[in-house]
């Protein structure tokens, strides 16, 4: 896979205000940490990080994501929004929906969502994201998302082996990773603009449900309150999995604590 190449990325670069600053690292931690630590020297509102390879790539629920150099995109988003906390954690599903039609754009695969923010080709995930608000007195300090997207990757730890695969797999060329990621900064900025016009997902309801693998499926809602199967209808303003059970009981699935599954595997 071709190196990583700023100068490329910055002219597929068609957006407003994400990416005006983007910087890239060899090497990082990870650029979740990063984009963390830019926020506090001042970065702006939209700036991205970029990294060839994380030494502590993080993944959801506390797990680590596995970030080797030459093959993947590593990168995350700083926001600075002014709005109350509790109004924006639905963004992660804003940026789902800007990779899956990033994906579509630029490789032409069939990406998916897997509710509430994996994006997956053919059932397998390719992409994980991990959204990070950080709070100060009632505000938002910052929200950063993270974004790693299975670019060239064609081998995996066994216990992903079944689960997870790569554009490369999926499509069986090459893509681009500026290309790519200058595809999903723009989708993203779009939507986000239109998500923060309500604050919720009514604008993008049908876009994101159109995309949703989980859309008229059964699935395994993995609560710790009590696990329950039913079939899904897709999302609604909030953002919450809308789940109807067998005995015609509508459930909302709020993505915090909660896991989806498909009934005889991941979706
Ligand atoms: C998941 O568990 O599915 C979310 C994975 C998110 C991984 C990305 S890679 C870039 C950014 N930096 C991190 O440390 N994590 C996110």
């Amino acid at each position: 896979m071709r190196p990583f190449d700023l100068q490329r990325l910055e002219s597929c670069m068609n957006t407003g205000w994400v990416g005006k600053s983007c910087r890239f690292w060899e090497q990082l931690d990870s650029t979740n940490l990063e984009a963390q630590r830019s926020a506090e020297s001042g970065a702006p509102h939209g700036a991205v990080v970029i990294a060839e390879m994380q030494t502590a790539g993080r993944g959801r629920r506390g797990r680590s994501w596995q970030s080797p150099a030459g093959s993947n995109l590593y990168f995350s988003l700083l926001l600075r929004p002014e709005a109350a906390p509790g109004s924006v954690s639905a963004v992660t599903l804003v940026m789902a929906l800007a990779v899956a039609e990033a994906i579509r754009e630029i490789c032409g695969a069939a990406a998916q969502i897997k509710w509430p923010n994996d994006v997956v080709i053919e059932g397998k995930k390719v992409c994980g994201i991990l959204t990070e608000m950080r709070t100060e007195r009632g505000y938002i300090r910052d929200v950063v998302i993270g974004v790693g997207i299975n670019v060239g990757q064609t081998e995996f730890a066994p216990e992903l082996a079944s689960t997870a695969s790569s554009l490369l797999l999926a499509c069986g060329r090459e893509t681009l990773r500026e290309e790519l990621l200058a595809s999903v900064l723009r989708s993203f900025e779009m939507h986000y603009e239109r998500f923060m016009e309500t604050l919720d997902m009514s604008g993008l309801e049908e876009e994101y449900n159109a995309l949703l693998v989980n859309r008229g499926r059964e699935v395994r809602v993995l609560d710790p309150q009590g696990e329950f199967t039913g079939i899904s209808t897709g999302i609604n303003q909030r953002g919450e999995l809308l789940v109807e059970r067998q005995d015609g009981r509508l459930e909302t699935v709020y993505a915090g604590e909660v896991s989806v599954r498909g009934m005889y595997g991941y979706v």
